[in-house]
């Protein structure tokens, strides 16, 4: 079982960017609470970040072929990106949207998702532990319906 963890602009980086806002956990530490994770429940994992659009759409189709689900942080592109919606809609496979912060507490245009709607599930406020959540519930799905 591959599960495709993608994250979006500026998460790279996290532990200097707002840490008021997002805390000082970097990437690579967030990457290996996920691996940890992942070696832990016994699936592969694939991890990775880009700034670019359509770079994510792409990781989205590739995930399509191979992957048996998505935890997907879009970062700013969630709130504005109707080509990732339409992506996600596009592949058979369960999606679980993480955003650090509680994006619903923060500014009005945050709160609008174009993911969740095409999302099984949405974690988010809970730091960087939302991404071992946010495994931890997909693989449960995916386990008890296959
Ligand atoms: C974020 C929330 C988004 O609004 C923001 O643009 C980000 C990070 C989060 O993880 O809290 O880049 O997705």
């Amino acid at each position: 079982m591959i599960i495709d963890v993608l994250n979006g602009p500026n998460l790279n980086l996290l532990g200097t960017r707002q840490p008021e806002v997002y805390g000082t956990t970097t990437l690579s530490d967030i990457k290996r609470l996920c691996t940890d994770k992942a070696e832990a429940l016994g699936v592969d994992l694939r991890f990775s970040q880009t700034n670019h659009e359509g770079a994510l759409v792409d990781q989205i189709h590739a995930a399509g072929q191979t992957a048996s689900g998505i935890v997907i942080n879009a970062g700013a592109y969630t709130h504005t990106s109707v080509a990732l919606h339409d992506a996600l809609a596009s592949v058979a496979l369960p999606v679980f949207e993480v955003h650090l912060s509680n994006i619903h507490a923060r500014e009005p245009f945050r709160h609008r998702s174009y993911i969740s709607p095409v999302a099984t599930g949405l974690i988010c406020g809970f730091g960087p532990i939302g991404y071992v959540y946010a495994l931890d519930a997909l693989v449960e799905m995916l386990r008890s319906t296959s």
